[in-house]
C-alpha cells in the first residue's frame, strides 16, 4: 500500500506515520527527516537544504524529488510506504505518480489530517524529539519519559512555523484538487488523542 499523509505543519503526519508503520508493515518516508539526516552529516547538500528549511521555505523540487526517489528505491519500500511531507507541490505529485507507475504501483489514498491554524503554533513550539531514536514528543500532550534527553528542532520557532504554515496554504494545499479529481482524498479530524486520530486514519484507509 502506498499512502500519503497530508496536512499543515504540526498536523501529526510524523506521529501518525510512526504509529501506522507496524500495523501496515511498510516504512515511513519523511522528506523532512531525510533532509535533517543529510544536514547532520555536514554535507554540502545538507547545507543547501538548511538554507531553505531554517527560513520555513520549500526546498526546490529537483533536489527533493531526487532525494525521495533514492529512498523509494530501497528494498524495504518494495511493497509500499507511508509518505510523510511528500508531495508538497504539483511537480512533486506528478513525479510521485511517475515513480510509482514505473514500479507498477498506484497511490491507495491521500489522507489529509485537518488541524486548525490556531492549534499549530502550540503543537510545534511544544514538540521535542529524542535525537537517538527520532521519537517525537510534546511537552504537554505526549511528554517524554524523565530519563530521555530531548531536543527541539531548529525550525520549531513561532516565527518559522508561521512561514511553514503560509507555505502549506500557498504551495501545498493547491495540490489537493489533483488528488480529489482521482477520488483519492480522505479527510480526518486531527484533533483528539493520538489513538483517536490513528483509528480515524485506519478507518479512512480500510486498515
Ligand atoms: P517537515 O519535517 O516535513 O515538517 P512539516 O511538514 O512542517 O511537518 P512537521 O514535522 O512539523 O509536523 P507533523 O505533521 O509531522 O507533526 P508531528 O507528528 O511532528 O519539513 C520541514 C522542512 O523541510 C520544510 O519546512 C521544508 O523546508 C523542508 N521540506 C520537507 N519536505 C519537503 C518537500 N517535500 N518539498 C520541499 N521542502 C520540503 O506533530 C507535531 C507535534 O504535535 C508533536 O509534538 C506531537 O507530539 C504533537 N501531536 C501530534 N498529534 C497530536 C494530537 N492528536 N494531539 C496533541 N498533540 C499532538
Amino acid at each position: 500500500m502506498d499512502l500519503v499523509l497530508f496536512g499543515p505543519p504540526g498536523a501529526g503526519k510524523g506521529t501518525q506515520a510512526e504509529r501506522l508503520v507496524e500495523r501496515l508493515q511498510i516504512p515511513q518516508i519523511s522528506t523532512g527527516d531525510l533532509m535533517r539526516a543529510e544536514r547532520k552529516s555536514g554535507s554540502e547538500l545538507g547545507q543547501k537544504f538548511d538554507s531553505y528549511m531554517s527560513k520555513g521555505q520549500l526546498v526546490p523540487d529537483e533536489l527533493v524529488i531526487d532525494l525521495f526517489a533514492k529512498r523509494l528505491g530501497q528494498p524495504d519500500a518494495a511493497k509500499g510506504a507511508i509518505f510523510d511531507g511528500f508531495p508538497r507541490t504539483q511537480a512533486q505529485a506528478e513525479a510521485l505518480d511517475g515513480l510509482l507507475e514505473k514500479m507498477g504501483r498506484t497511490l491507495h489514498k491521500v489522507v489529509v489530517i485537518d488541524v486548525p491554524t490556531d492549534h499549530i503554533v502550540d503543537r510545534i513550539t511544544g514538540r521535542r524529539m529524542d535525537p537517538a531514536t527520532g521519537q517525537v514528543y510534546h511537552i504537554r500532550y505526549n511528554p517524554p519519559p524523565p530519563d530521555v534527553r530531548v531536543e527541539q528542532r531548529a525550525d520549531d520557532t513561532e516565527e518559522v512555523v508561521r512561514k511553514r504554515d503560509e507555505s502549506y496554504r500557498r504551495d501545498t494545499e493547491p495540490v489537493l484538487p489533483y488528488y480529489e479529481a482521482k477520488g483519492l482524498v480522505a479527510r480526518v479530524d486531527g484533533l483528539g488523542s493520538l489513538e483517536e486520530v490513528t483509528e480515524r486514519i485506519k478507518a479512512a484507509i480500510g486498515a
